[in-house]
């Protein structure tokens, strides 16, 4: 498998990392499936459906800030950095479902947040948008917090469920599966559309595909190469391959 996976590595220049919620994990972000995931816990439809958050705001922002200042505690892990370096070497674009903003931190350029990000707030009524760091936190204590200029409830700028996801970075996501020569699909399970049709539209045109992932997604059948354990350990196995190229 190695050199056949050599070859295809050193002939390709157009790499897609499709990313979810395991390649951050080790950075002490719990997943949403699996032993110890956060949906086992918690109620989707709840917590992360546009419905739910109409329904009681407050809870969801008490989840969602829970989120944000575990997030600004963590740090990118050798997986993003990993993926970086590689950007640095191939053509890469980073397809991410995470909202962590953990491969921007790592270095990352060429990255589209499908699913939003969590340090970004937007109005439900009108444009206004902004940004949260540490420092800001403290602004939105008030659960739930209200929009200066219109006082409509302000939201986290992150794909709900029952939403669809921003028309642009959607675009992008499809051509660059449709156009990449290799695909990574790494830390996902893949049981959420529209992203998973991403892996079918790049082998539909021709790329390979490689998981990457501890576990078997549902996917396998799919994958022309499929490297088991933690982002930590396969993505730095792939990045000493193309140095060695
Ligand atoms: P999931 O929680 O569904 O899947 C995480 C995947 O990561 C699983 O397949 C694990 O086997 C794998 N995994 C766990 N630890 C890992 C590690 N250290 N290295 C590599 N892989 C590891 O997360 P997603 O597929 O990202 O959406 O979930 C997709 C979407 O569902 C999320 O973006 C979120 C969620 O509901 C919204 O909130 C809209």
């Amino acid at each position: 498998m190695q050199d056949a996976l050599k070859s295809i590595l050193k002939n390709s220049d157009n790499f897609v990392f499709l990313t979810g919620a395991g390649i951050s994990e080790e950075s002490g972000i719990p997943t949403f499936r699996g032993p110890g995931g956060l949906w086992k816990k918690y109620d989707p439809m709840k917590l992360a459906s546009i419905s739910g958050f109409y329904e009681d705001p407050k809870l969801v922002w008490e989840f969602y800030q829970d989120r944000q200042k575990l997030i600004l505690g963590c740090k990118p892990n050798l997986g993003h950095l990993t993926i970086a370096e590689i950007e640095r070497l191939k053509n890469t674009t980073i397809l991410t479902q995470n909202i962590d903003g953990l491969h921007k931190r790592a270095g990352s350029k060429n990255i589209v947040e499908l699913h939003g990000n969590i340090m970004r707030i937007k109005c439900t009524g009108c444009n206004f948008k902004g940004e949260l760091q540490q420092q800001n936190l403290k602004d939105i204590q008030d659960l739930s917090p209200i929009c200066k200029s219109c006082k409509n409830i302000l939201r986290p700028e992150i794909v709900f469920f029952g939403e669809p996801l921003d028309q642009q970075a959607w675009k992008i996501a499809e051509e660059s599966s449709g156009n990449c020569s290799v695909m990574f699909v790494v830390g996902t399970s893949l049981n959420v559309g529209p992203v998973n049709t991403l892996p079918l539209n790049a082998k539909r045109k021709g790329a390979t595909l490689i998981e990457m992932n501890p576990e078997p997604t549902i996917f396998n059948n799919l994958m022309d190469f499929s490297f088991r354990g933690k982002a930590t350990e396969t993505l730095p196995k792939i990045l000493e391959m193309i140095r060695n190229l």
